[in-house]
């Protein structure tokens, strides 16, 4: 049965530096969603907290639109169908994932969403896991840009969050040394003993730059989360022909970014640097998709998700993400569902 009303998250003011108390209201409408022909209605199950959804409340949102004052704040999210039009290809209690809003109800176009058949072993949530946006990614950067191969040393910054946590598990499970950047003891202990990676180093200790020369030395892949002077210090412990995977700049997001100084150790070590993001990818999608499922169900791939509850808590988790207060994969539980 459909509610009378429902909420969603409404951009009022864009901010400088983090997330405060007048960038965005929580806003109750009617239920009045009726899908058309080609349309379905959405119940929002989990919505998925990004660090991208701060780069959308900025002016210069790189490859993104930047979100307009006014809009219903953006949101990745997985859901159930409660209505369908008689064309969109969609039955009411089907699964969906997809650019769904902070909301807890939507009606979106059918082809704007993907249809989730949870395998066996895996659970709905994992969509915006090992077999969503942040699965897909890891691929991209790890497998098919880094091309990462056994006994290679590998480096990933923000390496305990969701992004970097499967990237070191790929770079491992191809016979990779794995090394882990995060900001917290715990982080480390959890990169080290639940996911078996060689060393976690932790970048809020005064000694971390000899921490990492002694422990790594030097490394043949880097996975950038974090950009900044991070990847600035880096670019001096690059291996001959090294490759730096630029995925993120966590660094930068909500602060002015720092110069590199750096740079000429990229000729000195005939290295690459690549960017890149997932909106290119849409044709690698099938074989993410066998990749990271089939390493779900052998069990390579853990997950770790830290869940807040109800949509008006999203503004504060998108700063957690800034003061790395996330465990793992921070998500929004929307309904109850
Ligand atoms: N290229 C693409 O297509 C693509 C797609 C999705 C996401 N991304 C990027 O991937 C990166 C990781 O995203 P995610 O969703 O996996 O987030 P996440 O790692 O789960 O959370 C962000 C983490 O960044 C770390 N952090 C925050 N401020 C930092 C700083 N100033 N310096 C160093 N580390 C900092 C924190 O961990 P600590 O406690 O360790 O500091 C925090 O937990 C982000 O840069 C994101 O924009 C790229």
């Amino acid at each position: 049965m459909s509610p009378s009303s429902y909420s969603h998250l409404v951009y009022v003011e864009r901010p400088k530096g983090l997330i405060n108390s007048n960038t965005f209201r929580v806003e109750e409408v009617p239920f009045d969603l009726k899908p058309a022909a080609d349309e379905v209605v959405i119940k929002i199950v989990w919505l998925s907290i990004d660090p991208a959804m701060r780069i959308w409340l900025s002016d210069d949102a790189g490859p993104f639109r930047p979100l307009q004052i006014g809009e219903t704040m953006g949101g990745i999210g997985v859901g159930t169908v409660v209505g369908a039009g008689e064309d969109s290809g969609f039955a009411v209690g089907n699964h969906v994932s997809g650019y769904v809003g902070t909301t807890e109800y939507s009606k979106m176009k059918a082809k704007e969403l993907t249809k989730v058949d949870v395998p066996e072993g895996a659970q709905l949530l994992d969509f915006l896991g090992p077999l969503g946006h942040p699965g897909q990614t890891a691929f991209i950067g790890i497998i098919d840009l880094a091309k990462v191969k056994a006994g290679e040393t590998v480096v990933v910054s923000g390496a305990a969050g969701a992004i970097g946590s499967l990237v070191c598990q790929l770079a491992k499970d191809k016979g990779a040394k794995v090394y882990g950047i995060a900001g917290s003891a715990e982080k480390c202990r959890y990169l080290e003993e639940e996911l078996g990676i060689a060393k976690a180093l932790n970048y809020k200790a005064a000694t971390f730059q000899e921490d990492f020369v002694r422990e790594v030395g030097a490394f043949d892949v880097y996975f950038d989360n974090v950009g900044g002077g991070m990847l600035d210090f880096l670019l001096t412990r690059m291996n001959l022909h090294a490759r730096v995977i630029l995925c993120g700049a966590m660094s930068t997001y909500a602060s002015e970014p720092v110069p590199l100084k750096n740079h000429r150790d990229i000729f000195y070590k005939r290295a690459t640097m690549q960017g890149f993001s997932l909106i290119d990818q849409g044709d690698r999608m099938p074989d993410a998709m066998k990749y990271l499922g089939d390493r779900v169900a052998q069990g390579v791939l853990k997950s770790t998700y830290h869940i807040l509850e109800g949509i008006k808590e999203t503004p504060m988790a998108i700063n957690m993400l800034f003061a790395g207060e996330n465990n793992g994969k921070l998500v929004i539980k929307v309904s109850r569902d």
